[in-house]
C-alpha cells in the first residue's frame, strides 16, 4: 500500500516534468504552415507572412524560453494587432543615422526632423538632423545645439524643440520657422522664475497650448552645472505664454501624447533608466494616463495605463517606455528599446514591431500611415493600416 503510493507519487512527478518540458518546447517553437495569398496558418490563426504569435514562455534553467522569436519582426499578442500592421507588413531600413529623439514629419518639404544621441567628447553635444523622405538623405541642421531633445510641430508648422540646456544654462522650449531657421524664439524657460531641468518631450494640443515633460536627466548625466530647482513635472504653456505645472509624482517623466479625442494625456516614466548608466528596476518603467478635465487645461485621475518591459526579457535596461504616439483608433505606441509596443485604449498589449534600440517614432507621409522608427543608429519605416493622430499641422497641410 505504502509502496504503491510512493510509486504513484514518483510517476506523477515524472509526468509533471515531461509536461513542463513539452510545454517549454511547444512555447519556443511555432509551427506554421503556408496558406494561400502569402498567408500562413499558425495554430488556428491565419497570419500574414512575417508575423508570429507571441508566447508567454517560462523560465527554464534560468533561461526565458518561448516568449518571442528574435528573427520575428511583427509579434502578435492579440488579433487586433493585425488591424494595426495590415495584411502585408514590411519593415524597411530607410537610412543609417544617429537618430534618437523627435521624429517629426514636416509635410511642406516631406522631411522628418530628429535629434541625435548625446555625445560627451570634446564637450556634451546633440545634433539636430533631418531626413528627406524623397531622397532618403540625412542632413544636419545644427551641428551643435543646447542639447536638443523631443520636438513637435505647432499649429502653424513651426518646429517646437525641447532644449535641455548645458553647463549653467537652464532648459527651455524653442520655436523654429522651418522655412527660415534663423527665425527662432524662446517659448518658455522658467516656471515662476525657477529654471526648467531638461525638457525632454513636447506635444501641442488642438487649442495651441504646448505641454512638455521636464525630468532632471541633464543634471544626472552631468552636462548641467546646477542641481534641479524644480521637481520632475509636466508643464503646460498657454497660447499667451503662461506656464503651469499640471502633473507631478514621476521619477523621470519622458514621452507624452494626448489621446485621439484629447480626453486623456499619456506620460511615460523612464525612472528605471537612472541616467548615470545604471538601471534601477524598482523605479517606474510605465505609461501613466490622466483625464483631461473639461476646462481643457487641467488633469485629474492619474493612474497606471501599462507597465512596460522588453518583450523577451532580454534587456538589462528592462525596456522602459520612451517615446509615445497615438493613432486615430485610440491606440497607444511606445518605443521601449526592443521595439515599438502597441496598446489598445484599455491598456491591453496588442503586439510589437521589433526594432532593437528603439527610442522614439513618428507618423509620416500623406495620410500619416507610415511609421518611422528611430533606434539610435538607423531609421526604419513600416507602412501601417493604422494612421497617426494629433498631428494637427500634418493632417491639415498634406503635401
Ligand atoms: C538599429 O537597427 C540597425 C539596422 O537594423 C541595427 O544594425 C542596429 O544594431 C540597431 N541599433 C541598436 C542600437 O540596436
Amino acid at each position: 500500500m505504502h509502496h504503491l503510493l510512493k510509486l504513484g507519487l514518483v510517476n506523477l512527478l515524472l509526468l509533471l516534468l515531461i509536461l513542463q518540458l513539452t510545454y517549454a518546447v511547444a512555447a519556443s517553437s511555432q509551427q506554421c504552415s503556408t496558406a494561400p495569398n502569402g498567408m500562413q496558418m499558425c495554430g488556428h490563426q491565419l497570419l500574414p507572412k512575417g508575423v508570429c504569435l507571441w508566447r508567454q514562455g517560462i523560465i527554464l534553467n534560468g533561461i526565458f524560453t518561448g516568449a518571442s522569436r528574435p528573427d520575428c519582426i511583427f509579434q502578435l499578442r492579440d488579433p487586433e494587432f493585425l488591424r494595426v500592421i495590415g495584411k502585408r507588413p514590411k519593415l524597411e531600413l530607410v537610412a543609417y543615422a544617429d537618430a534618437h529623439e523627435g521624429g517629426v514629419y514636416f509635410p511642406d518639404k516631406e522631411e522628418f526632423y530628429f535629434s541625435s544621441t548625446k555625445k560627451s567628447e570634446p564637450e556634451p553635444n546633440i545634433k539636430l538632423l533631418k531626413l528627406s523622405l524623397a531622397t532618403k538623405k540625412v542632413s544636419t541642421l545644427f551641428e551643435t545645439t543646447p542639447m536638443s531633445n523631443g520636438m513637435v510641430l505647432d499649429q502653424s508648422g513651426n518646429l517646437v524643440v525641447c532644449q535641455q540646456g548645458k553647463g549653467a544654462q537652464g532648459g527651455f522650449i524653442q520655436r523654429f520657422n522651418l522655412h527660415n531657421l534663423n527665425q527662432t524664439s524662446i517659448v518658455a524657460d522658467n516656471w515662476f522664475g525657477l529654471p526648467f531641468n531638461s525638457p525632454n518631450d513636447v506635444v501641442v494640443k488642438s487649442d495651441g497650448s504646448i505641454w512638455f515633460t521636464d525630468p532632471d536627466y541633464g543634471w544626472v548625466q552631468g552636462f548641467k552645472k546646477y542641481a534641479p530647482r524644480v521637481n520632475n513635472q509636466v508643464y503646460r504653456i498657454s497660447t499667451d505664454g503662461q506656464v503651469d505645472a499640471v502633473a507631478d509624482g514621476f521619477t523621470k517623466p519622458n514621452g507624452l501624447a494626448f489621446s485621439h479625442d484629447e480626453k486623456r494625456l499619456y506620460v511615460t516614466d523612464t525612472g528605471s533608466s537612472v541616467g548615470d548608466g545604471t538601471v534601477d528596476v524598482s523605479k517606474p518603467h510605465s505609461i501613466y494616463v490622466f483625464d483631461v478635465n473639461s476646462d481643457g487645461k487641467t488633469l485629474s485621475n492619474g493612474r497606471m495605463f501599462a507597465s512596460v518591459a522588453s518583450f523577451d526579457g532580454s534587456y538589462a535596461g528592462i525596456g522602459a517606455p520612451d517615446g509615445i504616439k497615438v493613432d486615430t483608433e485610440g491606440r497607444v505606441y511606445t518605443a521601449n528599446t526592443d521595439g515599438v509596443q502597441v496598446f489598445r485604449k484599455d491598456g491591453e498589449l496588442l503586439g510589437m514591431i521589433r526594432v532593437r534600440g528603439s527610442a522614439n517614432m513618428g507618423f509620416a507621409g500623406k495620410k500619416l500611415h507610415q511609421m518611422l522608427i528611430l533606434n539610435d543608429t538607423a531609421i526604419h519605416s513600416v507602412h501601417l493600416q493604422a494612421g497617426g493622430s494629433n498631428l494637427f499641422y500634418a493632417t491639415h497641410h498634406a503635401a
